[in-house]
C-alpha cells in the first residue's frame, strides 16, 4: 500500500476524518475533502503530514456533478494518480416522509447516491489503466432491508440504491483489478440517529470501528472481496 493515493470525501470531520487518518498509516498520500470547513480540513491535513505522509485539502460541493468530476481531476493532478476512493459524504434527514420538501429529497438523493456515482465514474478510467483500484461506498446498516422507513425515507432509498450501484460496479470492474465494496455503519457515537438501547452489544459504534472495516477492504489481503456490504452495527436490527 506504500505507493497508493487515497481520497476520502467529507473527511474534514466525523467518520470521514477517522478513515482519512487510518488510511494515512498505510498509504503514501491522502486527499482530504470538505465543503465549507476549510480550517477543520486543514487540521486533518496537518495530522496526516505529522504521520510523514502527503496530504492536501480540496473543496467541492459533491451534489454538483461538475464539481465531483473536477475534484477527482484535481486530486489526480496533484498526486499523479488516484488508487483508493472512499465515498463517505452522505447526509441524513430525519423527518416524516410526506413533509419532506422536493429540495430536501433532492439533496439527500444527490448527497448519498448521485455524488458517489459521479466520483466513481470519474475515477474508473485511471484505475482501469493501472489495473488496480479500491472503491468503498459508505452505506447504512439497514440498507439491505426493504421495509418501511417513515422518518428517513429518502436516505434509506438512496443507501439501498448505493448498494445496488456498489454491486453493479463490482461486477463490471472485477476484470479490471478494481474492487467495489460498501461499509455500512449502524448507530455511531456522535451520529444523529437515536440511542443505543436496542443494540444487542449495548454500546454505540465508534468512528474507528468504521475506519477499521474500510482499512480491511482496501488492503491487498482483501483482493478477492468485491460487491460485499460490511455491516458495522453491533448486531443492531440485523
Ligand atoms: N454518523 C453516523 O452515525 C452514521 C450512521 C450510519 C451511516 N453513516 C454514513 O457514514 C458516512 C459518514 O457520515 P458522517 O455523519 O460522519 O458525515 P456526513 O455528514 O455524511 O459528512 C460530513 C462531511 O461532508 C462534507 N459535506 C457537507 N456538505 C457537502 C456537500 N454538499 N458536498 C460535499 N461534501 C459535503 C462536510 O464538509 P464540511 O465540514 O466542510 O461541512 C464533512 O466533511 C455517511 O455516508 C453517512 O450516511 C453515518
Amino acid at each position: 500500500m506504500k505507493e497508493k493515493i487515497a481520497l476520502v470525501t467529507g473527511s474534514s470531520r466525523g467518520i470521514g476524518r477517522e478513515i482519512a487518518l487510518g488510511l494515512a498509516d498505510v498509504v503514501s498520500a491522502v486527499a482530504v475533502h470538505y465543503k465549507d470547513n476549510r480550517k477543520t480540513a486543514e487540521a486533518v491535513v496537518k495530522e496526516i503530514r505529522e504521520k510523514k505522509k502527503l496530504s492536501a485539502s480540496f473543496r467541492a460541493d459533491l451534489t454538483k456533478e461538475s464539481e465531483a468530476i473536477a475534484l477527482i481531476k484535481r486530486v489526480e493532478k496533484k498526486f499523479k494518480k488516484l488508487d483508493i476512493l472512499v465515498n463517505n459524504f452522505g447526509p441524513i434527514l430525519i423527518k416524516s416522509w410526506e413533509k419532506i420538501a422536493p429540495s430536501e429529497w433532492d439533496f439527500i438523493l444527490k448527497g448519498n447516491l448521485a455524488s458517489a456515482l459521479s466520483c466513481l465514474k470519474a475515477v474508473l478510467p485511471g484505475m482501469r489503466k493501472r489495473k488496480w483500484g479500491r472503491i468503498i461506498n459508505l452505506g447504512y446498516s439497514r440498507a439491505e432491508q426493504l421495509v418501511a422507513f417513515p422518518t428517513i425515507t429518502p436516505y434509506a432509498i438512496a443507501k439501498t440504491g448505493l448498494l445496488i450501484l456498489t454491486r453493479t460496479a463490482a461486477a463490471t470492474e472485477a476484470s479490471e483489478g478494481i474492487t467495489v465494496n460498501m461499509v455500512s455503519p449502524g448507530l455511531i457515537e456522535g451520529g444523529i440517529l437515536p440511542g443505543k438501547k436496542n443494540i444487542p452489544q449495548r454500546k454505540l459504534g465508534k468512528f474507528r470501528d468504521v475506519a477499521e472495516a474500510v482499512l480491511f477492504l482496501i488492503s491487498e489481503e482483501a483482493h478477492f472481496i468485491t460487491g460485499t456490504n460490511l455491516i458495522v452495527a453491533g448486531g443492531w436490527k440485523i
